[in-house]
């Protein structure tokens, strides 16, 4: 759970980044209809969730370092005795200051009469260039107004900055908080995906594991995937983002589960591959092997103040030699990695950042350099070898696609499998698929 103090706190330290003479402008994530006027769940805009915890669409957070009358406005939605019978409560402007610690709350509907007051004498907006077209206009419109005062003392902003690399940066480094969030997420992820993997049976359909997938997520709290879930088997284990999950699980094939639970907003994103009808054969064990080996080095590897790529140059070592020893690959190691020969088995990175979004924000380069690991990252390592049909290698690898996904904390000392709870060995795999 993340206190509102948490919220303040980051408001606070935003403010002090973007000084005294700046503002902050940030529009809600709009209420996007999925089919015609069809409600469904509203999903909030990650970065404005992440400065206010504030839920609901048709709302702008203004900051403005130093202002006597508060520094945080809200605007949002008023309350409504009808719409709220149709669609449910609504905070309000009272709402807004009392549960969410606005110092000033205002009705959405009175943004364009007051908002040119908040913005003259500031000299820098700070605000998602171009993310919402339709609020760059009402921006750009006061602007416009604001330059025509200029005779009359009007004093328009000089700069338009771009708040996301500064939001972005602040987002990349967890709190105790958001590591519990998101371990929560993940302890969901584990029940889910215990439970698909137990159920399995040739000749099910894909999306029945879907199925047991959310009955887990659901039932504890977290409506929604984090992502569309990936269910794939055999060929469609080598597609890396499958999520059509209509076809029917043969024996003998392998089937990878990609799927994460949604917890408060915060994503876990786990992969794991299992056989369908509990048993590897041996080519699906040996590449299972060679991912899994790949995969542990790369873990066992990180910790901080060591390169951000470490984990994918591991990866591609050892599954490049891998591969030879297999027959799958002809050469030496060196001119293997160096000609990037792993591509038609191994096409994506070794991971990537995990947080509000699945594919969280924050750079991966500082400068010309890969960043440097630092308590409070949290990211993915999810190495895999996808040996589709068209490959030509004995066919007898084909269609094998494995991926073996986990979420991981940077720590002082090293690092943190948050997801080390969900069996990986084949052993384990297989023991659990025969209870
Ligand atoms: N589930 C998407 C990914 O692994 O990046
Ligand atoms: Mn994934
Ligand atoms: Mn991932």
């Amino acid at each position: 759970m993340i206190t509102m103090n948490e919220y303040a706190s980051r408001r606070k330290a935003l403010m002090q980044k973007i000084g005294p003479s700046g503002m902050v402008i940030l529009p809600a994530a709009p209420q996007l209809f999925r089919n015609g006027e069809t409600e469904h769940a509203y999903r909030q805009n990650s970065d404005f969730y992440y400065l206010t915890g504030f839920n609901e669409p048709d709302a702008v957070m203004i900051l403005l370092p130093g202002r006597k009358e508060g520094e945080y406005i809200l605007f949002n939605r008023p309350r409504d005795r009808d719409h709220e019978i149709w669609n449910g409560r609504r905070a309000g402007q009272e709402g807004a200051c009392k549960e969410f610690l606005a110092d000033q709350a205002f009705p959405i509907t009175e943004l364009e009469r007051l908002l040119p007051d908040l913005i003259m004498g500031r000299e820098a907006i700070h605000y998602p260039l171009g993310l919402n077209k339709e609020f760059d206009e009402v921006l750009f419109r006061i602007i416009n107004q604001l330059r025509a005062k200029i005779r009359s003392g009007a004093q328009a902003p000089l700069t338009f900055a771009d708040i996301t690399p500064t939001l972005h940066e602040m987002r990349l480094f967890k709190s105790p908080a958001e590591i519990a969030t998101i371990q929560k997420a993940i302890d969901i992820t584990e029940k889910a995906h215990l439970r698909a993997i137990r159920a399995c049976r040739p000749g099910m359909y894909e999306y029945e594991l879907e199925a047991e997938l959310m009955y887990e997520f659901v039932r504890h709290g977290a409506r929604f995937p984090a992502y569309g879930s990936i269910i794939g088997t055999g060929a469609n284990a080598c597609v890396l983002h499958y999520v059509t999950n209509n076809q029917r699980i043969q024996d003998g094939e392998l089937v990878l589960i990609d799927a994460g639970a949604e917890y408060q907003n915060y994503a876990a994103d786990i992969t794991r591959t299992f056989p369908a009808n509990g048993h590897f054969s041996g080519e699906q064990r040996a590449i299972y092997e060679l991912v899994l080996a790949a995969q542990l080095a790369a873990i066992a590897a990180l910790k901080p103040g060591i390169s951000w790529t470490i984990a994918q140059d591991i990866i591609v070592k050892i599954m490049t030699q891998g591969l030879i020893d297999l027959g799958l690959l002809k050469g030496r190691l060196d001119d293997l990695i160096a000609s990037h020969a792993y591509t038609p088995f191994y096409m994506h990175r070794s991971g990537h950042w995990l947080g509000l979004d699945v594919h969280d924000v924050g750079r991966y380069k500082v400068g010309d350099n890969w960043r440097l690991l630092q308590p409070g990252h949290l990211f993915t390592v999810e190495p895999g070898i996808y040996i589709s049909a068209d490959l030509p290698v004995d066919p007898r690898w084909h269609n094998i696609g494995v991926r073996i996904e986990d979420n991981v904390l940077i720590t002082e000392k090293g690092c943190e499998v948050l997801s080390h709870r969900i069996p990986k060995t084949v052993a384990d795999i297989q023991a659990l698929m025969a209870k």
